[in-house]
């Protein structure tokens, strides 16, 4: 029905403070919204798209010369007066219309319906143009600069910025005859800059426009970072659904009968923080009197063993329990699915009941391991984690996240299994290797700069040592406070409790390609940084966050800059071996403020193109 398009794409659209980036050009789901704009014009049986430049007008036409997808004709006109406002851009393409036409906003992201549904309106001939509205005003993000509309039914009163109360906003989709020219040029002739609603706006006092309106569709007009992300998000939910749901379900003839049901009630874990306990087991009730009588293990590497071994063991064992001990090699390498099968044969074989203990006496290494066996032996038996690193005591251990290694990578097989009991003493770390100190920190740092403005004020006031026992116990129970807060409320880390994933999107595959010559903590302190770029890039905070990233994590003794050696594209290759990547893409925990997590609509998980992380993570050497 309409032939050609007009898409003004001249403006300068300084609201969505992406740098360097003209808004046509912004991607939704890794296409800048100009090329899905003219697709779905396309798709409605356009033929020849007439497209207005003005700033940064040669980026926007490379763009759009040869597109292989499209084969919809584009016709680029440059109007070198774009300052002059959207009436001017729109004017400069006057020569190109000489028949009824589709106009749409080249900043916009819609769903295809909308465009579909703008291409079977059927003009009278009094209307001189057709503007698509919404009367959800709830939806729109910056609803002070958008344009509303006051309407009779189907037809448009006024529009304006300014209007109070009004029925709706304009979604920015028209469809127009060629006497709309006339009217933006007696528009331009009164005001200038002249805008396209001062057109519409007198059009609409002659009783000359009408509406069609959004219903349930989405559209999205792409002015401010959350609009810009919750469009991101629902192209990518879309684009799932679409993959599998061809038929609906529901609509099976099939008899079905459906059940339901529940298992369990919340555990309770204790978290005990007391100096000096490691060396006096009995001064905290580690094993409930259930299991007193139980076989109990402590589990311990050969460097923990050494130092804190008899002491612990020997301690619980002169209370009267039945204790034995099993240690295993430091670090990762006893992470295994084999060590994992060897202890757990080894325990089968001396014997446990189902009120049993196991104890993880170790760094972030003997917890995960020991909390596997734990939450798989008889389907589960009791735990606790006495943890001696500061990584450990800051965050593996608050945790009821359990597991070991896979060969493909990092904590591939585990399960979410609570300890009965945490205990912390502060007084081993003392004996820790000086690296394994902001190694922890690297936790404390990525607590403050995402959950919490105090601590993070705390942490850049502070003076003294790093490895001065007060400040480690101040940060350890801040850090076991805030995580207690959201293992409470988001326990599988979908919404606050992402604030956990911080800096480590991009940390562990910057910790994986190093050969881990990067300890995690390190990786940790540069992914943060990338995440601080990102945020920056896509609008949710500004530079000052960056250098108040760079400013703490080098104050912690950790880095900031990606090695040389690591290069782009084998960080990008390997963000998909992340446990939280989706096939849509990337998604990341951001900050967009100092200590506070960016949400987009109660969403924390911010999708994170290929093109923005790239930028970032070049800003980042
Ligand atoms: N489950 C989770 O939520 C979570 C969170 C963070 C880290 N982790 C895991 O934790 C592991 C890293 O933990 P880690 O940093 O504690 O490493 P680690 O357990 O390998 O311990 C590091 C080294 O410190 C030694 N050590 C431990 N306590 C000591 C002490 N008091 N004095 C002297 N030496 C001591 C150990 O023998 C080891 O050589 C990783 O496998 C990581 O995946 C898990
Ligand atoms: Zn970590």
């Amino acid at each position: 029905m309409y032939q050609k398009a007009l898409i003004p794409a001249a403006g300068r659209g300084a609201r969505l403070d992406r740098p360097n980036t003209p808004k046509p050009l912004v991607d939704v789901g890794g296409r800048p919204l100009i090329l899905h704009v003219l697709e779905q014009l396309e798709a409605a049986g356009v033929d020849e798209a007439v497209v207005v430049l003005g700033f940064e007008a040669k980026k926007i036409a490379r763009e759009l010369t040869n597109h292989p997808d499209l084969s919809i004709q584009v016709t680029l006109v440059e109007n070198p007066s774009w300052q002059h406002g959207l009436a001017s851009s729109l004017l400069a393409a006057r020569e190109h219309f000489d028949a009824p036409f589709l106009l749409s906003m080249a900043d916009h992201f819609f769903d295809p319906a909308l465009v579909e549904r703008m291409a079977q309106v059927d003009l009278s001939d009094e209307q001189v143009a057709c503007m698509l509205v919404d009367r959800d005003t709830s939806r729109i993000y910056d609803l002070d600069a958008a344009v509303k509309v006051n309407l009779d039914g189907e037809r448009v009163l006024d529009a304006s910025r300014s209007l109070e109360n009004a029925h709706g906003v304009d979604a920015g989709l028209f469809a127009c005859r060629p006497a709309l020219f006339d009217a933006l040029e007696a528009t331009l002739a009164d005001t200038e800059p002249a805008d396209l609603t001062d057109a519409i706006a007198r059009l609409a006092a002659d009783g000359k426009v009408a509406a069609r309106f959004v219903g349930e569709r989405k559209w999205y007009d792409i002015d401010t970072p959350p609009a810009l992300i919750r469009a991101e998000m629902d192209h990518r939910q879309k684009r799932r659904v679409e993959a599998v749901f061809s038929a609906d379900i529901h609509d099976t003839d099939r008899e079905t009968h459906e059940y339901t049901f529940v298992t369990g009630k919340p555990i309770e874990t204790d978290v005990f923080v007391q100096r000096g306990f490691v060396r006096n087991p009995n001064t905290i009730k580690l094993i409930p009197d259930e299991s007193a009588s139980s076989p109990i293990y402590v589990f311990t590497d050969t460097r923990v063993n050494e130092l804190y071994g008899d002491d612990f063991v020997g301690g619980l064992s002169d209370m009267g329990y039945d204790v034995r001990r099993i240690v295993m090699a430091e670090g990762e390498e006893s992470k295994t699915l084999s060590n994992y099968t060897k202890l757990v044969e080894h325990v089968l074989g001396e014997g446990i009941d189902e009120r049993s203990v196991l104890v993880s006496l170790g760094g972030g290494a003997v917890c995960n391991v020991c909390g596997f066996i734990a939450s798989t032996l008889y389907r589960g038996i009791g735990l606790v984690h006495v943890p001696t690193t500061l990584m450990a005591q800051c965050d593996a251990a608050i945790s009821h996240k359990q597991g070991v290694n896979g060969e493909r990578g990092k904590n591939l097989v585990g399960a979410y299994y609570p300890p009965i009991n945490i205990a912390v003493d502060v007084e081993v770390l003392a004996t820790l290797e000086d690296w394994l100190i902001p190694d922890g920190l690297s936790e404390v740092v990525k607590h403050a700069l995402g959950q919490d403005p105090d601590y993070l004020q705390f942490l850049l006031d502070y003076d003294g040592a790093i490895d001065d026992p007060d400040f480690l116990e101040a940060v350890v129970r801040k850090n076991i406070e805030l995580k207690c807060e959201l293992m409470a409320i988001d326990p599988k880390e979908l919404r606050e409790g992402m604030v956990l994933q911080y800096g480590h999107t991009v940390g562990h595959p910057i910790e994986y390609l190093s050969g881990y010559d990067l300890n995690h903590g390190q990786s940790v302190g540069i992914g943060m940084m990338v995440a601080a770029r990102v945020s920056r890039l896509l609008g949710g905070c500004d530079e000052e966050i960056i250098e108040l990233h760079r400013h703490v994590i080098e104050k912690y003794e950790l880095p900031t800059r990606i090695p040389e050696s690591i290069k782009v594209d084998d960080i990008l290759a390997m963000m998909r071996f992340n446990k939280r990547y989706l096939t849509e893409g990337t998604r990341m925990a951001l900050v967009d403020g100092p200590g506070t997590l960016w949400s987009v609509d109660d969403d924390y998980a911010i999708p994170v193109s290929d093109a923005v992380l790239r930028e970032a993570i070049e800003a980042s050497y």
